[in-house]
C-alpha cells in the first residue's frame, strides 16, 4: 500500500537517510530525480508544507483499493525530493510526493469543546506560538524545543517544556544545560500551566528549583506571562473615522527602528526573529504631522491563527484607540484569511496590557513562568 507506516527515527530534511531500515515502500516508488520530482502536481502541492505543522495530505491509493484516495493528518516530519514523513495518531507514514492530491498546513487539534480560541490545548498553542517567534538556533529534546538566539527574548532563548521530552527529567535538564553551555547561553526554561498554577506543582519546574532556579529568573516581567486568546471575529471593525494602518510583509528600517526605541533590540537576530515564521506582518500606524511611527505591532500568520507581538503606542499617544485600531487591522486580515482565534502573550505585572486586552474580550489561555538561575 501506498503510505506505508514507518518506524524510525527520522532526520528532518531527509527521510530516505534515516528510515530504511524499518520501511518498504522505498522500492514501490521508481527513483525520482529532482527535477522530474519538482514537475509532479504532488511536489508542487507540499512545497509550502512546513516541517512541524499539522497537516493533511489527501493521497491517491493503489489501484484497486476501496476508495481512490485517503486523508493523512499528522505531523510532517520529514521530507524530500520524494517522499513526506507524517506522524498520524497511530502511525508514522512515508507518502510518495508523486501521489499526493492535495496538502495543507491546518491548525493545531481541538483537545475540548468550544470555540478554536479556546480549545486548543496549552501544549499545543504554545508549540505554535514559539513558531510565531522563531528562534534562530532550534533543538529538541522529545517535544521539548529549544531555542538561542543571542539573548534576544526569554521566549526565543528559552527551552519550551511541552510534553514529554523522551528522558526522564532530570536527563532532560541535563541535556537541556549542556545544549545551552555548548552555545555560552545561560539555561532557560519556559514552564506553562492553568491559570494561577503552583510551579513547583509541575514535575519539571520541581526539579529546576531544587537545583537552585528561580521563578521569573531574578526579573518582575518573567514572573507570570498570560496567553491569553480571543476570537477574531469580535474585534471591532475598523471604521471610516479609524486612523490609517499600514501592513507591510517586509521588515522596513522606520519599523525596527521605533521597535528599538522601547525593546532591548540584538542586532541581527531581533531581525531574524521578528521574520522568522513562515508569514508575518509589520503593522503601523504614522502620526501625519511627524511622520513618526506612533503605534506598531508584528502579525503572525498560522494556519487557523493570527498571533500579536510587540503592540506598542507612543506614550503621548496612548488611549486615543490607536492600539485598537492597530488589532482591528489584524482581526481584519485574521478575518479574511480563515484564521478565527487569536493569540498574545502579556507578561501579567502589565496592568495597562492586560486590561487592554481584557476590554477587547480577550480571555486567559494559560500561563507560563521563566525559571532561570538568578545570575542569568
Ligand atoms: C497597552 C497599549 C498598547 C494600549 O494602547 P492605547 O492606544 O492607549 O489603547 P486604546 O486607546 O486603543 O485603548 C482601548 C481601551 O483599552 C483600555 N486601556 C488601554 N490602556 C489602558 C490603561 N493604561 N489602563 C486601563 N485600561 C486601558 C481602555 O478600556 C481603553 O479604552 P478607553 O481609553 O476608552 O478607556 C499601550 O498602553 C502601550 O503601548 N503600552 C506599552 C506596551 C504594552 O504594554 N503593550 C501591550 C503588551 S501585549
Amino acid at each position: 500500500m501506498n503510505g506505508e507506516p514507518t518506524h524510525g527515527p527520522t532526520d528532518e530534511t531527509d527521510p530516505e537517510t534515516t528510515s530504511s531500515e524499518d520501511t518498504t515502500t522505498g522500492s514501490e516508488a521508481a527513483p525520482l530525480s529532482p527535477t522530474a520530482a519538482a514537475d509532479t502536481p504532488g511536489h508542487r502541492l507540499t512545497a509550502g508544507l512546513t516541517i512541524g505543522s499539522r497537516v493533511v495530505v489527501r493521497y491517491r491509493l493503489a489501484e484497486g483499493a476501496e476508495a481512490a484516495a485517503t486523508d493523512f493528518v499528522g505531523e510532517l516530519v520529514a521530507r524530500n525530493d520524494d517522499f513526506l514523513i507524517v506522524d498520524t495518531k497511530t502511525e508514522r507514514v512515508k507518502l510518495i510526493r508523486a501521489d499526493v492530491v492535495a496538502a495543507k498546513d491546518v491548525p493545531p487539534p481541538a483537545s475540548r469543546p468550544g470555540p478554536p480560541h479556546e480549545r486548543v490545548s496549552a501544549d499545543d498553542l504554545e508549540k505554535l506560538m514559539a513558531k510565531g517567534w522563531q528562534a534562530l538556533d532550534r533543538g529538541g529534546i522529545g517535544d521539548w524545543v529549544l531555542r538561542a538566539s543571542d539573548g534576544f527574548t526569554g521566549r526565543a532563548n528559552s527551552a519550551l517544556v511541552v510534553g514529554d521530552p523522551s528522558l526522564p527529567v532530570d536527563k532532560a535538564i541535563d541535556f537541556v544545560e549542556k545544549w545551552y553551555a555548548e552555545r555560552d547561553r545561560p539555561p532557560i526554561f519556559q514552564v506553562h500551566g492553568e491559570r494561577g498554577f503552583a510551579v513547583d506543582g509541575i514535575p519539571t519546574a520541581a526539579a529546576l528549583l531544587e537545583r537552585g532556579y528561580a521563578v521569573g529568573g531574578g526579573r518582575d516581567d518573567w514572573q507570570r506571562v498570560l496567553v491569553m486568546t480571543g476570537p477574531s471575529a469580535a474585534v471591532p471593525p475598523l471604521t471610516e473615522e479609524s486612523v490609517p494602518v499600514t501592513a507591510d510583509a517586509e521588515l522596513k528600517l522606520d519599523w525596527l527602528m521605533s521597535y528599538a526605541e522601547q525593546r532591548t533590540v540584538v542586532p541581527g537576530a531581533t531581525e531574524a526573529v521578528l521574520t522568522g515564521s513562515d508569514g508575518q506582518l509589520f503593522l503601523s500606524v504614522t502620526d501625519p504631522e511627524s511622520k513618526r511611527i506612533i503605534a506598531l505591532a508584528r502579525m503572525a500568520i498560522h494556519p487557523g491563527w493570527a498571533g500579536i507581538f510587540g503592540l506598542w503606542v507612543h506614550p503621548d499617544h496612548r488611549r486615543k484607540g490607536l492600539a485598537t485600531t492597530i488589532v482591528s487591522a489584524i482581526a481584519m486580515v485574521a478575518r479574511e484569511n480563515n484564521m478565527p482565534a487569536i493569540y498574545l502573550q502579556v507578561s501579567a505585572d502589565n496592568a495597562d496590557g492586560v486590561a487592554f486586552w481584557e476590554r477587547l474580550g480577550f480571555g486567559v489561555h494559560h500561563e507560563y513562568t521563566y525559571l532561570a538561575r538568578p545570575t542569568a
